[in-house]
């Protein structure tokens, strides 16, 4: 894997908009940011302000309608998706539980014992 440089930003927004539909309004407009390696970014603002749609586009749900978002300073379209990642056929991985929950991990109660008065 290659070694992704400590300056270069996580995440970068290039005037990024984006609407929940194509006769919608748009939910967020012309974002520019920069979301730096380390250290902690806070998203603030009012109800409506943008915030659940920064974070769909930021996590693919919602795509933008211009501007282009960069993960480690690739767009995004360069990037897989884990759903299209390949399975390596060597991997040692355990195949699925059966679908019926085993005792130790049902998540039904406990029975009681029943009431004596
Ligand atoms: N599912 C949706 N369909 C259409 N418009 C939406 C939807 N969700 C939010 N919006 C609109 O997108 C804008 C941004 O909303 P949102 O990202 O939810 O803001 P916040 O999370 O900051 O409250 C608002 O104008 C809101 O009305
Ligand atoms: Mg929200």
């Amino acid at each position: 894997m290659t070694k992704v440089p400590d300056e270069l930003p996580a995440l970068r927004l290039k005037n990024v908009s984006a609407s929940y539909g194509p006769d919608q309004k748009a939910a967020v407009q012309g974002i520019h940011l920069t979301i730096p390696r380390h250290g902690h970014t806070a998203i603030v603002g009012p109800s409506g302000a943008g915030k659940t749609a920064l974070f769909s586009l930021i996590l693919r749900f919602l795509e933008p309608t211009r501007g282009e978002l960069l993960l480690d300073g690739r767009p995004y379209r360069a990037h897989t998706t884990p759903t299209s990642a390949p399975v390596s056929p060597t991997s040692n991985r355990t195949p699925p539980s059966s679908p019926t929950p085993s005792a130790e991990t049902s998540c039904s109660p406990t029975p009681r014992p029943p009431r004596t008065s």
